[in-house]
């Protein structure tokens, strides 16, 4: 459901994503994780369309995100690294103006919107201005709106962020059901203890690269971790994050 090959984005000198290939299945949950700055949500924006790669090709669903672009997005559902909300919108009138760009049909969205509302806890503030809402709620907003269309592949862009435990625990259930029912979904995350549990594979990036990919246990193989380390304790060894004692010495 996504194929990427040879992608390279470039910002001036800076190479943010330098050469990766990965394909990843129909009803996948695959997990990009990896250090601060190393391109991952720049590789999310490019599968999205949002930033056209320097080089290399990318495809979702089929479709080339550069070339058949409409037909690509039409197939994806999008939770970017903000919650971007127009702040003059209530949460229903987002839901029905994200409805109406995905040509979904007003039964359809009369019927869909207050389900997903009342699935994420937002049914009492429907009527509300979304500038009105915490930053938990403006997450679970643009959650609702990424699966208001029923894509076929999600991509997300650390989605637990702000969410409360509750949230948190309804999220990983929305995730597991629709990976079931052959959604494929794509996400960066810093939450290693929600990759570990919810993601089939795993992708580590440092600077750019797409350094280490497979199972936990390909990982742990990596690392030379046995089979009682946490993907904590993995990821750290491959990204060489596991020395304080450097960084503490200013503290
Ligand atoms: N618009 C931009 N112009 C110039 N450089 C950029 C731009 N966006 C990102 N970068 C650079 O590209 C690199 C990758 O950034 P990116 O946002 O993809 O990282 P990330 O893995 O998502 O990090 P984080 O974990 O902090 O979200 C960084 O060095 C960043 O400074
Ligand atoms: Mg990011």
């Amino acid at each position: 459901m996504i194929e990427i090959s040879k992608l390279t984005k470039r910002y001036g000198d800076l190479v943010a994503v330098d050469g990766i290939d990965l394909k990843v299945e129909k009803g996948e949950i695959f997990g990009l994780l990896g250090p601060n700055g190393a391109g991952k949500t720049t590789t999310v924006k490019i599968l999205t369309g949002l930033l056209r790669p320097t080089s290399g090709v990318v495809r979702v669903a089929g479709f080339d995100v550069v070339t058949q672009q409409l037909e690509a997005k039409r197939r994806m559902g999008l939770v970017p690294d903000e919650p971007f909300v127009y702040p003059k919108l209530t949460g229903s009138e987002f839901l029905k103006f994200v409805g109406d760009l995905y040509g979904v049909s007003p039964e359809t969205q009369r019927k869909r919107i207050p389900e997903l509302l009342e699935m994420f806890e937002l049914k009492d503030f429907g009527g509300e201005l979304a500038e009105s809402y915490s930053h938990g709620m403006r997450q679970k907003l643009v959650l609702s709106a990424a699966l208001l269309h029923e894509p076929e592949v999600l991509l997300l862009d650390e989605p637990m962020v702000g969410l409360d435990p509750k949230g948190v625990r309804l999220v990983k259930e929305i995730f597991k059901t629709l990976s079931q029912r052959g959604c494929t979904l794509f996400m960066c995350t810093h939450i290693l203890e929600i990759a570990e549990r919810l993601c089939h594979r795993i992708g580590i990036m440092l600077h750019g690269r797409l350094h280490a990919l497979g199972t936990l246990d390909d990982l742990r193989a990596k690392a030379e971790h046995d089979t009682t380390s946490g993907l904590e304790d993995v990821f750290l060894s491959l990204t060489g994050g596991s020395e304080y004692s450097a960084l503490l010495k200013n503290l």
